[in-house]
């Protein structure tokens, strides 16, 4: 049904998402773009008032989860028992309205003049609408809210209803309702007991607890209403039940003259406080923001963007559906994470919905570091690092589980507490490359930082780990005389249980390699630390990196002379060979119109595989070599994981072949505004949002980090004028601008920094530019 609207749906704008008309049939859609969030906790646009068309509702607090239990039809060992997802929570944003008698329901009423607008610079989400009841009642509403990134446990909304055409009784009823589900709860299970709650004259709450995991969330609100522009005391009566509460405000409305509610919100999780004093603590909380008011929090919510805008903001000049598209991409993950918490993550639904349960997957790693690292604070991706840090140890029993030993660690494809949360085999046991993208991240951090000092604290701790587990993955093939990697799936899900997996082969000796260069240099330089480690760990070095490095030198990888290709499989060349570009439209995507046999059997690529090898080892290769395996798998590529175009636009750019990199571009930078893979609905794509934004830097922008400098290569999409971007790099923050004929490079911080620009060192002041003819 969802494929007969139209692509453009969404107006153009270059700083706020708009939609315009009230379309039932696109609101699940639309309640995914207008998500809210602020890395603490977040929610989907659903309505403040009652609904009865179709919507997924939804808000969540950052890191509580509760264990589904798996559902499979037929156990394996080794598969997890508890499938962990961030679950529904109290809905904080509901205001019940009637009009006499009449419910105010869109679904039921006769809508005009409806705009929904997610205003990107400020960080707030405003509806305006008309509507008319059976009985002919018109009003007009205006509904602003936000999640506040000043105050991260807070939000607010304020609801402004004016009587159109009549006097008479209004009745709002804000509450709090603790009574939600999962749509995706394996058993309809409700997931939240009620511990207490209250209420008192302007305000009220409840505390509820998750089964079997035993988080409390206390969440409450506290109101204050206008008649025509002033105060009015609060005249409610307290409603309760199971897990809600509300206040019932009747107010004698009078034509033309707007009522508004503000509604102040707060969330607090027994992750910050003890149980016990979460009461307190909201109360205090609530008066804080509401003595603060609606306009002061909306400032300084406008004021924090500012701030994050100044340094991560993408600027497209001569294309606005573009610059719409980078910016909602830019703002999406700075709602998603803000890295203030190395408990959290980022789930590829961010907090837009519920698909793969808010868990984190290697996407962190292989996907959003080189976003966050760019465009935030160190600190934000060391907190990444660390999450995984801190999970080492599940990430050992989850490898003792399936049969490895002395500290050798598999950390979990989708995991929330570390364990383990997916159970089809083929991806549990199988798809074992995310162990090296966790790898290849710590090395990304500390070569964009320059902080060698977390090797020394926490990161070669996870690189033997991570390095044990190859090395005891690997079987030595007597018939080839070299070692193999049996029984694995790489990025492409669409070939399972194959044998020697190039990327996977590759990225598992690129970490062997890169733990010993990491053990020797920590144990020069930080020798108190490095042996307290390997009397922690029981390292041998001499004898596991020896191991290591046999291993190194006689690793096996596929090849096909004849094309001259790194193989992405054994066998891979056996299967038939169609291009995608003759296969028919009507059969793709092949994941929903294929038997996933028929998947297995052909040659399809979902995703960059072999690809994602020479994007992340790209120095290792000369071009030539990057070029024939670009050509020969791109064409064999249908793209149907979102995060598959990024890493070709990456190396086409890399290539010289720039309009294909901007057409890569395009299917990311808008993939959820025009709803491109039909299942915006399910949530956006937010892990794939920081690939969009690498293929503006590394693949237009040309940046990389080498030898301890920022290189740049750019070039200007044929269809721009101009674009520009911020990164931060040891220290210093740059503007570097890509225009017609030549690239401009700010340093806006105190101390030079020298770079590379097309190949040539240069040194910028500080607080001077740089100007290079393009
Ligand atoms: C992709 C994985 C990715 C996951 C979550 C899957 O479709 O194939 O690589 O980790 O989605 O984004």
């Amino acid at each position: 049904m969802i494929t007969i609207y139209m692509k453009d749906y969404i107006k153009v704008d270059q700083w706020k998402i708009i939609e315009e008309g009230f379309d039932p049939g696109y609101n699940t859609i639309a309640e995914s773009i207008f998500s809210l969030g602020n890395g603490r906790m977040g929610q989907r646009a659903n309505f403040e008032e009652a609904y009865s068309g179709q919507t997924l509702s939804g808000n969540y607090v950052a890191g509580v989860y509760y264990p589904d239990k798996t559902r499979v039809g037929w156990w394996k060992n080794g598969y997890p028992e508890y499938f962990a997802k961030v679950i529904n929570a109290a809905n904080w944003i509901g205001i019940d309205i009637l009009i006499g008698n009449e419910q105010l329901d869109l679904a039921k009423c006769e809508v005009s003049a409806f705009k929904r607008e997610l205003n990107m610079k400020e960080g707030y989400l405003k509806r305006t609408f008309r509507a008319k009841t059976a009985n002919d009642k018109e009003v007009e509403v205006e509904a602003i809210r936000f999640c506040s990134i000043a105050d991260d446990e807070t939000g607010a909304i304020g609801y402004t209803i004016t009587p159109l055409n009549f006097s008479g009784t209004i009745t709002m009823i804000p509450f709090i309702n603790g009574d939600v589900v999962n749509k995706d709860s394996n058993y309809d299970e409700k997931f939240w007991d009620e511990v207490k709650k209250g209420i008192w004259e302007d305000g009220a709450w409840v505390q509820l607890r998750t089964k079997k995991t035993g988080f409390e969330v206390a969440t409450g609100m506290r109101i204050a209403m206008e008649q025509n522009g002033q105060p009015i005391a609060l005249k409610a009566q307290p409603v309760e039940k199971d897990k809600f509460v509300a206040l019932k405000a009747e107010i004698d409305a009078v034509q033309g003259q707007p009522v508004v509610i503000y509604k102040y919100a707060a969330n607090l999780s027994s992750q910050n406080y003890a149980a016990a004093e979460l009461e307190d603590n909201l109360k205090a909380t609530l008066l804080h923001i509401s003595e603060k008011g609606f306009k002061t929090m909306l400032a300084e919510q406008a004021a924090a963007w500012a701030k994050k805008w100044q340094h991560n903001d993408i600027i497209i000049e001569g294309d606005a559906s573009a610059q719409q598209g980078i910016r909602f991409n830019i703002f999406q993950l700075n709602q998603t994470y803000t890295g203030e918490d190395d408990r959290l993550n980022i789930g590829p639904k961010g907090f837009t919905g519920e698909k793969y349960g808010g868990s984190t997957y290697w996407d962190t790693e292989a996907y959003c570091v080189p976003f966050y690292l760019a465009t935030a604070d160190p600190k934000v991706t060391r907190n990444l690092l660390l999450y995984r840090y801190k999970q080492l140890d599940k990430a050992i029993d989850n490898a003792k589980l399936l049969g490895f030993k002395d500290g050798a660690a598999l950390y979990p494809m989708v995991t929330m507490d570390g364990a383990e949360c997916h159970n089809e085999w083929e991806i549990t046991f199988e798809e074992i490359h995310r162990n090296g993208a966790i790898a290849y991240a710590i090395y990304n951090y500390v070569r964009y930082t320059g902080d060698e000092q977390y090797l020394a604290d926490y990161g070669l701790e996870v690189l033997i780990a991570i390095a044990r587990f190859w090395s005891q993955r690997v079987n030595w093939s007597d018939d080839k005389q070299q070692y193999v990697m049996l029984g694995v799936t790489g990025p492409n899900e669409y070939e399972n249980n194959v044998n020697n997996n190039w990327y996977t082969s590759t990225i598992a000796t690129w970490c062997l390699q890169y733990t010993i260069g990491v053990a020797e240099k920590v144990k020069t330089t930080e020798k108190g630390k490095y042996e307290a480690l390997v009397n922690k760990i029981r390292f041998d070095k001499e004898k596991e990196t020896a191991k290591f490095q046999d291993i190194i030198e006689k690793m096996y990888y596929p090849y096909d002379e004849k094309h001259q290709v790194f193989l992405q499989q054994d066998g891979y060349l056996d299967k038939e060979q169609i291009l995608v570009k003759d296969l028919p439209a009507s059969e793709r995507p092949i994941n929903q119109k294929w038997s996933w046999d028929r998947i297995l059997r052909s040659c399809y690529i979902k995703q960059a595989d072999v690809l994602q090898g020479l994007y992340f080892f790209e120095d290792q290769y000369d071009l030539d070599t990057i070029r024939r395996n670009y050509d020969f798998y791109e064409p064999r590529t249908v793209h149907e994981s979102s995060l598959s175009p990024c890493v070709h636009a990456i190396i086409a750019a890399r290539l010289g072949d720039q309009a294909r990199a901007y057409e890569f571009y395009l299917r990311t930078s808008r993939l959820d505004l025009d709803d491109y893979n039909n299942d915006t609905e399910d949530g956006c794509h937010i892990t794939s949002m920081a690939g969009t934004w690498m293929s503006v830097v590394e693949g237009f922008g040309g940046m990389r980090v080498r030898d301890g400098k920022l290189s740049f290569q750019p070039f200007l999409p044929a269809k721009w004028q101009s674009f520009s971007f911020h990164v931060g790099f040891r220290g210093a923050l740059l503007n570097i601008k890509v225009s017609k004929d030549c690239v401009q490079i700010k340093n806006l911080s105190g101390n030079e920094v020298s770079v590379v620009v097309y190949g040539k060192d240069q040194l910028i002041k500080a607080n001077n530019e740089l100007l290079v003819e393009g």
